[in-house]
């Protein structure tokens, strides 16, 4: 088993750059806006790749940008459904940057609609459904409730989440540390309770993505070469406790903060030498 976590230094440099990165944000907003939108892209790409091995990046890549042969389904339904599905998570991601903007609570009717969004034009019948069976997760020891416990427990745990996500800390850094913390819990709660027959991996992504948004933070994207990493802290995590989880984003985020630095500071020495400066 490989957990990840930062050191004391190194969580003191994630502090700072966020700051950095948040300051540069406000300065240049558009250029805010492109780096959310990378960051979209990339974690389409790798949100699937982590799961699903048969469709490697490379094709992602080609479906993201609605390259190569026209009529995917000509190729292989597989393929055609991958298409669809990676279309239907990015136009959900849109949509959970917009409900962010107007502070809606987590819900059961939202996770559905997260659900029903990415699944509705590949699998009509289970878009937007909780399971109604028993299902297990390939090579892990966790089992996932009964079905009849999933609206119960998400219930519960979103009501919880709901009240520490609208009443942010006055304290930055705590604040910070904070929203990963809940970040964290939200996104395992889907992962343990997994309510679906499938896409639970992607929506329990992307409700952590959720808490972030709802806090103005930029996105972070688990790199599929983390996935060992990942899936570790998972299987350390319980429903009253994310903490392995939470370290694991940290470790995460750095590295996602890290790629679009680089990008700010084109932009911001771009601006810095038309003003004269
Ligand atoms: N030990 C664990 N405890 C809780 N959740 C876990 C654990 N291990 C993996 N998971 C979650 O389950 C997901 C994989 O399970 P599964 O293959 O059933 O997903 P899925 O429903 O097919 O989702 P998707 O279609 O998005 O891949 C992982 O991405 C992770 O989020
Ligand atoms: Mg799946």
């Amino acid at each position: 088993m490989t957990l990840v976590i930062l050191t004391q230094t190194e969580q003191k440099h994630l502090f700072e750059m966020f700051k950095h990165l948040t300051r540069l944000g406000e300065q240049y907003p558009l250029a805010r806006e492109e780096a959310m939108t990378a960051l979209r892209c990339l974690k389409a790409i790798h949100s699937n790749a982590i799961e699903d091995k048969r469709v490697d990046r490379i094709f992602l890549q080609v479906l993201l940008h609605g390259a190569g042969i026209a009529e995917k389904s000509h190729i292989s339904i597989e393929y055609q459904k991958a298409s669809v599905e990676l279309k239907g998570q990015d136009y959900m991601l849109k949509w959970l940057e917009s409900e962010a903007l107007q502070n809606t609570e987590l819900s059961i009717s939202m996770l559905l609609e997260m659900h029903r969004m990415m699944f509705e034009d590949s699998w009509a019948e289970g878009a937007g459904q909780f399971r109604q069976s028993d299902v297990k997760i390939n090579l892990m020891s966790h089992k996932p409730p009964h079905f009849s416990q999933i609206a119960q427990l998400l219930h519960q745990q979103f009501t919880a989440i709901n009240e520490s996500l609208f009443s942010p800390r006055p304290d930055s850094e705590h604040n910070f540390s904070e929203t990963l913390n809940l970040s964290a819990r939200a996104h395992y709660l889907v992962a343990n309770v997994h309510p679906f027959d499938d896409g639970n991996g992607r929506i329990a992504r992307a409700l952590g993505d959720y808490i972030m948004l709802v806090r103005g933070f930029y996105y972070d994207v688990i790199m599929t070469e983390y996935k060992d990493h990942y899936l570790d802290s998972l299987e350390e995590c319980s429903l009253l406790d994310a903490t392995p989880l939470s370290n694991f984003l940290k470790y995460s985020y750095l590295e996602t903060l890290q790629r679009i630095l680089g990008f700010f500071e084109l932009v911001s020495k771009g601006n810095n030498r038309e003003v004269g400066v």
